[in-house]
C-alpha cells in the first residue's frame, strides 16, 4: 500500500477542496470544502474571475487545516495530487500552481486528475465500495455520461448528453423559474411540494435506442408552460415536479440500458445531480427489481472536493500510472 499521504486540491469552479488520503491505512484521513456560493450568489451564476481570486485566497489556510486535521506533518506527505480540467481556465490553475510548487518543494511527484476521474472514483470513499468493473452514471453540472469503470485509468464512455448537462438542465431551468443559484437544489426542494403529471413534459431521447441524453430542449418546455395564459406562481411545485420526473426518468431509463448492454451488475452514481433525492429513490427501486445495487457516495463527495481528487491520486500512484500526461493521464475510450 505505501506510506505517508497524497494531498489531493480541487479547484475547477466555485469549491476549494482539499483532501488527504493515507495511504498506509488505506483510507481519507481529512478533508476540506470551501464553497463560494455565497461569493456567486448576487450574480445569478460563477464569475470565473472572482473564483480564481477566492482559491488563492482560501487555498493554502486550507490545506494548512487539513493537514493538521489528518494529523500529518508535510514531511510525510508522498505525492500531490490536483485537478488537471475540465473547469474554469483561472480557478484551475490556482490548484495547479500551488500543488506543483509544492510537490517541487518536498520533492515528491505531482499528479494531475482529470475532474471526472475524481467524480468517477468517488464511490470508493465509502464503507461499503463497490468492485471493479461497474457502470457509473456521472451526472454534474458540467456532464451526464454513462461510463463503464473496469479499474483505474479503465474507463469506457457508453453514452453523454449531446448539449446540456443534467444539473446544467438544472440550473437554467431554476434560473428561468426565478429560484437563483445554484439552482440544482432550489427546483429539486419545490418539486416536493408539487405533483408530477399535472404538467406534460417530453422525455427527450427516451426511446433513442442508445445511451445518448439530451436535456436542453426541456428548459425551453419549462418556459413555454410559464408563458402559457393559465399558468400561475400557485403551480410552480407541479411544474418543478415534473421537469424533475423527466429529468430522472430519462436518466434512470438509460442507466438501466447501460447496466443490461454490459451484463454489469453495480451502479455507480457520482456527482452533484447524485444528490438529489427523487433520482436516488428512483434508481433504487428500479435496481432492487433487477438483482443490480446502486451505490451513492455520501452527499459530501457528490459534489466538488478535495477527498476524491487525493483518492484518484493515491489510487493512480499505487497502480503504477500516476506518470503525468497532458490531459491529465485520464483515457477514455469511446465506443
Ligand atoms: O459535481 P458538481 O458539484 O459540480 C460539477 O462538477 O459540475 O455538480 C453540481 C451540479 C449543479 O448543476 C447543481 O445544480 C446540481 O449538481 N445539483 C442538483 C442537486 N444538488 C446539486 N441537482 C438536482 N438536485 C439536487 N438535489
Ligand atoms: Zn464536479
Amino acid at each position: 500500500a505505501g506510506n505517508g499521504f497524497v494531498l489531493g486540491i480541487e479547484s475547477s469552479c466555485d469549491e476549494t477542496g482539499i483532501g488527504l488520503y493515507d495511504l498506509s491505512q488505506g483510507r481519507l484521513a481529512a478533508h476540506r470544502v470551501f464553497s463560494q456560493i455565497d461569493l456567486h450568489a448576487a450574480y445569478g451564476g460563477v464569475v470565473p474571475e472572482l473564483a480564481s481570486r477566492d482559491h488563492v485566497r482560501r487555498i493554502v489556510p486550507l490545506i494548512r487545516e487539513t493537514l493538521e486535521a489528518g494529523g500529518c506533518r508535510r514531511d510525510q506527505l508522498a505525492a500531490i495530487g490536483y485537478t488537471t480540467g475540465p473547469g474554469l481556465a483561472g480557478a484551475l490553475l490556482v490548484g495547479a500552481s500551488v500543488a506543483e510548487a509544492m510537490a517541487a518543494a518536498l520533492d515528491v511527484p505531482a499528479i494531475p486528475i482529470h475532474h471526472l476521474e475524481g467524480h468517477l472514483l468517488s464511490p470508493l470513499l465509502a464503507s461499503e465500495p463497490p468492485d471493479f468493473p461497474f457502470v457509473a452514471l456521472l451526472v454534474s453540472g458540467g456532464h451526464t455520461q454513462l461510463m463503464r469503470v473496469s479499474g483505474v485509468g479503465q474507463y469506457e464512455l457508453l453514452g453523454e448528453s449531446v448539449d446540456d448537462a443534467a444539473g446544467e438542465a438544472f440550473d437554467k431551468t431554476a434560473k428561468l423559474m426565478g429560484l437563483g443559484y445554484p439552482g440544482g437544489p432550489a427546483l429539486s426542494k419545490l418539486a416536493d411540494q408539487g405533483v408530477a403529471g399535472r404538467f406534460k413534459l417530453p422525455r427527450p431521447m427516451l426511446h433513442s435506442g442508445d445511451l445518448q441524453f439530451s436535456f436542453s430542449g426541456l428548459k425551453t418546455a419549462v418556459l413555454t408552460a410559464t408563458q402559457a395564459p393559465d399558468y400561475s406562481e400557485a403551480r410552480a411545485a407541479d411544474l418543478a415536479a415534473e421537469f424533475q420526473s423527466a429529468v430522472v426518468e430519462v436518466l434512470c431509463s438509460k442507466a438501466l440500458a447501460a447496466l443490461r448492454q454490459t451484463g454489469l451488475k453495480q451502479l455507480v452514481v457520482a456527482g452533484g445531480v447524485g444528490a438529489n433525492r427523487h433520482l436516488r429513490e428512483h434508481l433504487v427501486a428500479a435496481a432492487s427489481k433487477r438483482h443490480v445495487k446502486v451505490f451513492f457516495p455520501e452527499l459530501e463527495f457528490c459534489s466538488d472536493n478535495g477527498a476524491m481528487i487525493a483518492l484518484a491520486a493515491a489510487m493512480r500512484m499505487q497502480a503504477g500510472c500516476a506518470k503525468p500526461t497532458r490531459d491529465g493521464a485520464f483515457v477514455i475510450r469511446p465506443r
